[in-house]
This record gives structure tokens, sequence and C-alpha cells, in this order.
């Protein structure tokens, strides 16, 4: 078995593992309530049509699972170049496609009937393979809803370097409007929503540099 790769994580560790003619994703857990958590949902999700990796083994003893390697690259890096290439169209659409998944994520019975939203809104969490957007990363699911993490999905990428550029300005705005058109919040409760997530991230970002 070689290890081919660490994926970056400030919780747990992850690798893309090779054994033989088998490439895989282990991550291993630093919190075994985590671990339980992570894997009761890839098991709700395995019966389900969300794109997701197939959860292939995992291991009580020291809190890991083994998950289907999607090969592709992550939703944050394919931001960065879109934004590089100044290429509008395809950064909102990359964003549509993950926000079309955290709508999937919501009409699933179990997550609909229990308020529960994906949450952890960061956007290495998604990944595009073969033109389709994968989720991963299920510690973090608890209360909330659709609007709540559409809020997070927006004030997360405003966020990331180079804060509120024009660029990202501009691909919100389009993403806003959009998301309006086609489904059920109102731009004012959109608004009042992000600036309440925003807040939250700055919050965080504030008491951090202060332990520092
Ligand atoms: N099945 C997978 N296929 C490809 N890359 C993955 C897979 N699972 C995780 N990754 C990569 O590893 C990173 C860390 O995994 P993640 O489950 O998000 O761990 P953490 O909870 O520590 O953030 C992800 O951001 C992603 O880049
Ligand atoms: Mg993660």
């Amino acid at each position: 078995m070689k290890i081919l790769k660490k994926f970056y994580s400030k919780k747990n560790l992850v690798y893309l593992l090779e054994d033989g003619q088998t490439i895989a994703v282990y991550k291993l857990f630093s919190d075994s309530g985590n671990y339980l958590k992570e894997k009761k949902y890839y098991r709700m999700f395995q019966s389900t049509n969300l794109a997701v990796p197939m959860m292939l083994a995992h291991k009580n003893e020291n809190n890991s699972i083994l998950l289907e390697y999607l090969q592709g690259e992550t939703v944050l890096d394919l931001m960065e170049q879109h934004e590089k290439n100044l290429n509008y169209n395809e950064a909102l659409n990359l964003l549509t496609g993950v926000f079309i998944w955290i709508k999937d994520f919501h009409e699933l019975k179990d997550i609909k009937s229990n308020k529960l939203s994906f949450y952890d809104l960061n956007l290495r969490n998604f990944i595009l393979r073969n033109s389709t957007v994968y989720g991963v990363d299920f510690e973090s699911i608890r209360e909330g809803d659709l609007l709540s993490d559409t809020a997070k999905l927006i004030g997360m990428y405003l966020n990331y370097d180079k804060k509120y550029s024009a660029f990202k300005n501009k691909t919100i705005s389009d993403f806003k409007n959009f998301i309006v058109e086609n489904h059920c919040f109102n731009m004012e409760n959109l608004e009042k929503n992000i600036s309440d997530e925003i807040s939250v991230i700055n919050n965080r970002r504030n008491l951090k540099s202060n332990v520092i």
C-alpha cells in the first residue's frame, strides 16, 4: 500500500492510497463522534441519487473510512482558475452546480424531515468530476435549511482571496438573480441571511486572530 497524496484537512488525515490496482481515499477521523456521524450519512446517501463518492469500507477500531476516489478538481480550485481567466459564465455555472447539489440534498427525505442542512459550505467540499458536482464531508450536518445553506455558500465564496473582488461580486450578483428568479427565496430575505452569515464568518476570523 502506498500513499500517493495527502489532501488538505484542518481536522482529519485524508490520503489518496494505492493498493495494487485500486486507488481510494482514506479518511482517518480525529474524533469518533464525527466518524460515526459521517459513516451514518454515507450509508444514508448510498441508496439515493445524491452525487457522493461510494463508501468502500470502514473501520471502527481507528475511526476511518475508505471512499471511492473522485478524480477531478475541487470547486475552490476551479473557481480560482475561472477568476484568473475572467470566465464569468463558467464561474456562474459551477456555482449553480453546487446550488443544485445542495437542493438535491435538501430534497432527501431524511434531511427534509429532520430539518437538517449541509452546513460546511467550504468550496473544497465539492468536487467536479465529468461535469458533475459531488459533495464530500458530512461531519458538520446540523439543523438548518436550503436558505441558510445558500446564504453560507455565497458568504463563503465572497470571503476567499481576493475577498469581494469585482469578479466575485459580479458572479454573486448574477447568481442571486438566478436563484431568486428560479426558486422560492425573495431577494430581501436572501440578502438578510447572507449578511448574517458574513457576520458569522467575520466573527470566526476575529476570534482566530485574537488567539494568535
Ligand atoms: N472521495 C474523494 N475523492 C477525491 N477527493 C476527496 C474525496 N474525499 C475527500 N477528498 C479531498 O480531501 C479533502 C478533505 O476531505 P474532507 O472529507 O473534506 O475532510 P475534512 O472533514 O477534514 O475537511 C477534500 O477537501 C477533498 O479535496
Ligand atoms: Mg472538508
